[in-house]
């Protein structure tokens, strides 16, 4: 074997064991760089005679040629290595738990919201909804507040001019009840709906801010009588308040949209030096509630002589602050991070009946 094969063996072994790039540019310079082996051999051509030179010639060029061949070849090889290294060390692993601590939370509103669309949706009510810039129509008249009532005095509407000076007043709406004869309006009975969401009066102090959170619901079928009224709103509570021991107190009361009407208290008793929910040791006022009153059954189409409905109405805020403690309503909307921080709910507690509606 000649010293042209051995030096072509010992490189080419070398380029083949190259285990990066860095050492494969160290084998290209060792061979072709300027002072390279091969180079060097290429530079002896000059100096032959021509015999030798049509001998030696074509096997150093041949040695060249296969030298950076095998270069070429192992530079693939490891530059695809390289690609496929990268490529693995910034895959994301899908399975790994979510890093929160630098996210934010849910607001105790939309959970509480989200906690009663799956307790009512368990019992048969779909969610419903309407605009909050509502018609004087939908907001009082259908829902048997006409124009003279006290009842619009007592709601401090805020009222939505109208810039072209035609057409029917709007307003803010008051309460989520409109929703009421909307859902009516669209679809016939027998129908039961729940409908959340933001409600507006001009009113502001630790209980009131001039936008809270209401949820209506409404049932109406045929031989509807206070008692599934009751019977609805009791569920309901033992289940958001997760006890078994709520008791409710239906008072006689008025509201222009149900006839009879009537206030539900909840009873508390003292736990801890506290008031808490449960037991009947004293009462606390909950939510309104009553018959929807056959003119309003009327106003949206529905026949009060075959269809009677039960319907209530209640703070989602108010719910929220007795379910979990908080004693003052208005850092709901101040949006300070302390408080929501505190206060908040992980988005990844979703509330369901089988795991728990709270987290
Ligand atoms: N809309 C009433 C309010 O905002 C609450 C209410 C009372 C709703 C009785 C009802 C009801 O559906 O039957 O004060």
């Amino acid at each position: 074997m000649s010293d042209i094969d051995d030096l072509q063996t010992h490189l080419l072994t070398a380029i083949d064991a190259a285990a990066g790039l860095d050492a494969l540019e160290t084998c290209r310079v060792h061979a072709l760089g300027k002072q390279g082996v091969v180079t060097q051999r290429l530079k002896t051509l000059g100096a032959m005679t021509p015999g030798q030179r049509q001998a030696e010639g074509p096997r150093i060029h041949a040695l060249r040629e296969a030298v950076a061949g095998a270069l070429a070849a192992r530079k693939a090889v490891l530059e695809t290595a390289a690609l496929d290294a990268r490529l693995a060390g910034e895959r994301v692993d899908m399975t790994l738990p979510v890093d929160l601590a630098a996210t934010g939370s849910i607001h105790p509103v939309s959970q509480v919201m989200d906690e009663l669309a799956e307790i009512f949706a368990d019992l048969g009510f779909a969610v419903a909804t309407g605009p909050e810039i509502e018609d004087d129509w939908h907001n009082f008249t259908a829902l048997n507040i006409p124009e003279t009532h006290p009842a619009r005095a007592m709601h401090d509407t805020f009222y939505v001019e109208r810039t072209d000076g035609q057409g029917e007043r709007h307003v803010l709406r008051t309460h989520t009840s409109p929703v009421q004869i909307r859902a009516m309006l669209a679809q016939k009975p027998p129908l039961r709906i729940i409908a959340p969401g933001r409600v507006y009066r001009s009113d502001w102090d630790a209980t009131h801010t001039p936008m809270f959170h209401q949820i209506e619901g409404l049932v109406v079928d045929r031989g509807i009588t206070l008692g599934h009224l009751k019977w609805t709103l009791e569920t309901f509570l033992k289940a958001f308040f997760e006890r078994d021991d709520i008791v409710l107190r239906l008072r006689p009361s008025f509201f222009p949209f149900t006839e009879p009407s009537a206030e539900v208290d909840v009873g508390w008793t003292m736990r801890n030096g506290k008031r808490a929910l449960g037991g009947s040791e004293g009462w606390m006022e909950l939510l309104g509630s009553g018959m929807v009153h056959p003119r309003v059954l009327a106003n949206a189409g529905v026949d009060p002589t075959e269809w009677q409905g039960f319907a209530f109405g209640v703070g989602v805020d108010r719910l929220a602050m007795l379910k979990y403690g908080m004693d003052d309503l208005r850092p709901f909307f101040e949006a300070d991070g302390r408080w929501l921080r505190h206060y908040g709910f992980s988005a990844l507690d979703v509330p369901t009946l089988s795991a728990g509606v709270s987290p």
